[in-house]
């Protein structure tokens, strides 16, 4: 019966944490990140509650503004800018989903670039296309780190990206043509999807559609990083089916506990490198 190889991204993140900490003891100040929250989504309350913890478990400074829902978009941004001037704010994380009377490009390029922590305002964006990253988002390269951490190659190997979301699938797509692999990337209108799929050494499923990739779909040997979180019968399950998968898989990252922990370890990554940044200019 096939075992396949866990990717355990708490451990991973563990030793991210490690390092991270080294490197903020050599600032003379303890970096401060904060959250713009809107609304009362209950999966958005609970990721920056997750995140706001994980920096004061670290030693770092985290709080979050929370707005109604039907905040207007100028005093979101007023609250950005007014951050932005701020000397004492090192990073700015707006969560996401907005409500629908925003324009979520407007409110995200109004962030200054040197804190956007979370690495979706157009200049950090156009850094990772010219291959000179500065802030990657959290999840893409979270899932770079966990690869390289277990040791499974990137470079010339065929990896298939499933969505092309903003903040996971285009540049989960780029970072990886920048470690040299061969990309293609997938989505709801691609044709023959299983015939791409079973041509993947590494795939990574980022379509927010519980347990939808299965051991049909896949060939033997290869590495599956499953992102999706899906919430059913207040269980959080991912976009793969694991029972099925790991019939086949050589390597699979389970939900919960294999991309999420991750995208919170490379968010303080980033605040860490934000708080570098702004003390070399300053
Ligand atoms: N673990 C984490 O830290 C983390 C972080 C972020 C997101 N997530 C989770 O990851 C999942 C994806 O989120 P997202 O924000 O990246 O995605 P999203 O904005 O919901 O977009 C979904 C993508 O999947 C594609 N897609 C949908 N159904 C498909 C199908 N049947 N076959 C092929 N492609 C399909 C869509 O294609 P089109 O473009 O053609 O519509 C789209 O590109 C969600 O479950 C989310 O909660 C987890």
């Amino acid at each position: 019966m096939n075992q396949p190889l866990i990717l355990d991204g708490k451990k991973v993140a563990e030793s991210v944490y490690q390092k991270l900490l080294l490197e903020v003891s050599l600032l003379s100040f303890v970096p401060r990140i904060v959250f713009l929250r809107v609304g009362e989504d209950p999966a958005s309350q609970s990721y920056v509650r997750s995140k706001e913890k994980r920096c004061l478990e670290l030693g770092l400074r985290g709080e979050t503004i929370v707005f109604a829902e039907f905040v207007s978009e100028d005093e979101l941004i007023d609250k950005i800018l007014t951050l932005n001037r701020d000397k004492d704010v090192n990073g700015i994380l707006v969560q996401l989903p907005l409500p629908k009377h925003m324009d979520k490009a407007k409110v995200l390029r109004s962030i200054d670039p040197l804190k956007d922590v979370d690495g979706l305002h157009p200049e950090n964006a156009g850094l990772l296309l010219q291959g000179k990253p500065r802030f990657i988002p959290c999840t893409p390269i979270g899932i770079v780190e966990m690869l390289k951490f277990y040791q499974i190659p990137i470079e010339g190997k065929r990896v298939i990206v499933m969505g092309r979301s903003e903040i996971v699938g285009r540049p989960m797509a780029q970072l990886f043509l920048n470690y040299n692999a061969t990309v293609t990337v997938c989505h709801s209108k691609t044709q023959n999807l299983k015939e791409e799929l079973q041509r993947a050494e590494v795939l990574v499923v980022a379509i927010g559609k519980t347990q939808f990739v299965k051991a049909d779909m896949i060939s033997p040997g290869v590495t599956i990083i499953d992102v999706g979180i899906n919430r059913v019968d207040g269980k959080i399950v991912g976009d793969v089916d694991f029972d099925s998968v790991s019939s086949k898989a050589a390597a699979i990252s389970p939900v919960p506990g294999g991309v999420g922990p991750m995208t919170i370890a490379m968010l303080m990554k980033n605040l860490s490198l934000a708080a570098t940044l702004q003390s070399q200019k300053n």
